[in-house]
């Protein structure tokens, strides 16, 4: 397939943060006095914070003035900093590295694409960011995913051609991300949720390296 460009998402695929997301837009629903479930947390998935608290708002029936949202926004994202203050290496998703380091060790060029704006901390406190050549985050896009425009941005930097690119992605929205940008996209989660994706895996354990050599071959 001669895949020269790897890239990754970050919340999901690399670490298990989408659980520190439910815990405090749970904590914001609660406080405005509803229920938030982690189904209803999939939709979160790959989904900008803004746009997470639109849905969050609408699912409980709130009207909100645009000082109202704006101090929510950063409420939300407070107690999402200090759930991860003390993250570290050992919330590394599992064989994460193994397949960074075999794509290193290669000399492939690999990338972040992440609709996180806590993407660069994120990866400083995991200790991963000498292996990135490029990291594009919230803090670089205009449009979100399903939106190519992270994973174009991505490729350009990384001065691979788009159709040469393979993405790493957990979220529906990130999987048609990659597909719009014309990309080989690889979920990682449940091949029922991600069907839109060229190939699933449940996690990192599953894929060996003979599947990464064939990409690159
Ligand atoms: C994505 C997550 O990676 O980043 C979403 O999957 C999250 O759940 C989004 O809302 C934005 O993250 P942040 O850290 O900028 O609030
Ligand atoms: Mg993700």
């Amino acid at each position: 397939m001669k895949k020269t460009g790897f890239i990754f998402d970050l919340d999901g695929v690399i670490v298990d943060t989408a659980k520190y997301h439910y815990l405090a837009w749970r904590k914001l629903a609660n406080a405005l006095g509803f229920e938030f479930t982690e189904e209803q947390n999939e939709q979160f998935k790959g989904v900008s914070r803004k746009r997470c608290l639109e849905i969050l708002l609408n699912i409980g029936g709130i009207q909100a003035t645009k000082e109202q949202f704006n101090s929510w926004l950063v409420e939300k994202n407070e107690d999402y900093l200090s759930l991860i203050e003390n993250m570290d290496e050992s919330e590394i998703l599992p064989d994460v590295q193994k397949v960074l380091s075999f794509l290193k060790n290669h000399n492939m060029p690999i990338a972040l694409g992440s609709a996180s704006k806590n993407a660069r901390p994120i990866l400083e406190k995991v200790k991963l960011m000498d292996y990135f050549d490029v990291v594009v985050d919230g803090t670089h896009v205009t449009k979100a995913k399903p939106d190519p425009e992270v994973f174009l941005i991505a490729a350009e930097q990384l001065g691979v051609h788009p159709e040469d690119c393979v993405v790493f992605e957990d979220a529906v929205a990130g999987i048609e991300a990659a597909n719009n940008a014309g990309m080989l996209s690889i979920g990682i989660g449940e091949a029922k949720v991600l069907s839109k994706a060229n190939f699933v895996f449940a996690n990192f354990t599953e894929i060996d390296v003979k599947f990464i050599n064939r990409l690159m071959e």
